[in-house]
Order: C-alpha cells, then structure tokens, then sequence
C-alpha cells in the first residue's frame, strides 16, 4: 500500500469514529481526508488505508465514494473546477463560460488534468445557488458566483499565477 494517513490524519479518523453511534456513519469525513491527504482524489490506496485505520471493510468505503460526486475517482489538477451546468446556469451561459476557461487552462474534455497539473474541469448539477448563475465552486472552497466569460477567463489566469507561485 503506498498511501498512509499522516499521524494527524489517523488521529483526525480515529477522533471521527468516536462522534457516531455507527463507524459507517464517519467514512465520509474520512473520506474527505483521504482525499485530501491524496492530492485530491480517492485512489484505492486511500480506500484500503482507510479500511485499516477504521477497521471497516474496504467494499462499504468504496460503496460510499463511488456514490458521492464528490470523491474523485481518478487524479484531478490543483484547482478542481466544478461547474454548474444544469438549467440556469446553462440559460445564463456556463456552457460557454466552461469552453472558455477550459480553452484558456489548456483542458481538452471534462475530467482531464492541464499540462500544467493546474486544472481540471467537471460537470456538476445544480449548487444551490441559481440566483447567482452562472457559478462554480474550486475544490471545496466558497462558491465563485454571477460569472461571464471575461470574468471566468481571469480566473484562470489569476489561479495560474498563484499556482505558479507555490
Ligand atoms: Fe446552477 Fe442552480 S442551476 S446553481
């Protein structure tokens, strides 16, 4: 196995595991740490890492990860663009704004890394934030709202710049 939770980590799961009546009830916060700890994504080392630590089998955390949108089942770049691209925000012109950006950050399809290993771009439903179409989130920081094209291609090279930095 070449993925290991760091001591944080484990104590962080183990401390979860204390919260519930039921372990299942923390895989996903576990989950979440996995995938962080992984450079974003929830590889099968993560799965049997996790079922290590937490003493559950590995079948029901990756029942859980493949059910949830968002554990990511394959690498994804630094900033993890989710867009919405359901009713309003595709009225509003997300479709065109994705284009756009994923044109500018060098992504060909949905789900592909960048070049750079900065980007990826994927499809979500709805985020609960029609009024601000069209929108998006980065990982799982605060939703980017009442977007356009320039405003979207900006991004890009605002995250690109900061990438570059660290
Ligand atoms: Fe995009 Fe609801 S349709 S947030």
């Amino acid at each position: 196995m070449s993925f290991k939770l760091s001591a944080d980590g484990v104590k962080y799961v183990q401390n979860e595991l204390t919260r519930y009546e039921s372990k299942q009830s923390a895989i996903i916060r576990a989950l979440y740490r996995g995938q962080d700890e992984n450079g974003g994504w929830v590889s099968p080392d993560v799965v049997a890492e996790l079922s290590r630590v937490m003493d559950i089998p590995a079948s029901q955390i990756e029942e859980v990860s493949t059910f949830y949108t968002m554990f990511n089942k394959q690498p994804v770049g630094k900033y993890h663009i989710q867009v919405c691209c359901t009713l309003t925000c595709g009225m509003l012109g997300g479709r065109e704004l994705t284009d756009a950006m994923m044109k500018e950050a060098g992504c060909k399809t949905y789900g592909d890394v960048s070049p750079d290993g900065l980007f990826t771009f994927n499809k979500v439903e709805c985020l609960g934030s029609c009024d601000t179409a069209p929108m998006l989130q980065i990982n799982r920081d605060p939703y980017i709202e009442s977007l356009n094209t320039e405003k979207g291609l900006q991004l890009v090279r605002d995250l690109r710049a900061k990438g570059g930095r660290q």
